[in-house]
């Protein structure tokens, strides 16, 4: 689903952000990536989006070679990937329904689907009720959900969720990422950054540790995983 080879990326101004990265992330896996601030996970983010160009190195997604691929066929690229950035992205000039339908018209859905399908999504994350209120008339816990439910809509087979629980209470962020969960359980691909340590520690998945632009350690804390051959006691 995701493949990175020896990718490498550097900005103009530094040293490496990224430094010879190996990673394959399979279709219908749970990841976390963690890692200190300046590792370098937004800019593993945005290279799957590309967003950004790697320095070095080749990238697949979707099972797509998207070093290559024209400007033409980044909406294709992009409409596979749904993304919940840290700072939510919405539209503050639009509410909580047209920010949503917004990101369906984008990908020329029929209007007739765009109706069903937001209210859908709201219902999911438990924001029917508010769906004619403004992005800065809502709480920041219930702008993310707004988030996810606009890079749920269109059905991704990846969701890329960068910090998507950084500015929430423990209850708050609970929630998202039981809905994060949920989604995974669809079938669709989940990835997700975030510093909470101890919700990594609780939703036991296999968690990719970020440091300096390396990746230093790669574990699946699955329960269902381990055991058979290891001797616990
Ligand atoms: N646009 C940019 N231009 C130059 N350097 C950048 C740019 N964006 C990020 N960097 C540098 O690249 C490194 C990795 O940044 P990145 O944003 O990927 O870190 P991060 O792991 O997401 O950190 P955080 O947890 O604080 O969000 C940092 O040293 C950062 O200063
Ligand atoms: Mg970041």
């Amino acid at each position: 689903m995701i493949t990175l080879e020896n990718v490498s990326k550097t900005y103009s101004t530094g040293s490496p952000a990224l430094n010879n990265i190996n990673l394959k992330i399979e279709s219908g896996e749970f990841v976390f990536i963690v890692g200190n601030s300046g590792s370098g996970k937004s800019t593993l983010i945005k290279l799957l989006l590309k967003e950004l160009e790697p320095t070095s190195g080749k990238i697949y997604v979707n099972n797509r070679y998207i070093n290559k691929l024209s400007r033409k066929k980044l909406p294709m690229l992009r409409r596979d990937i749904g993304v919940v950035f840290q700072d939510f992205r919405l539209l503050n000039d639009r509410n909580v329904y047209d920010n949503i339908a917004f990101a369906m018209k984008v990908v020329e859905a029929p209007q007739r689907q765009i109706r069903s399908k937001v209210l859908a999504m709201l219902s999911m994350v438990g924001l029917l009720d508010k769906y004619r209120s403004f992005p800065k008339q809502m709480s920041g816990g219930e702008q993310q959900r707004v988030a996810l439910a606009r890079a749920l809509v269109n059905e991704p087979k990846i969701l890329l969720a960068d910090e998507p629980t950084g500015n929430l209470d423990p209850d708050n962020a609970w929630e998202i990422m039981k809905l994060l969960e949920e989604i995974n359980n669809k079938g669709t691909t989940v990835v997700v950054v975030t510093h909470n340590l101890e919700i990594v520690k609780y939703m036991k998945k296999r968690v990719i540790t970020i440091q300096d632009g390396n990746i230093i350690s790669d574990e699946d804390m699955r329960e269902d995983v381990h055991g058979g051959d290891e001797d616990e006691d």
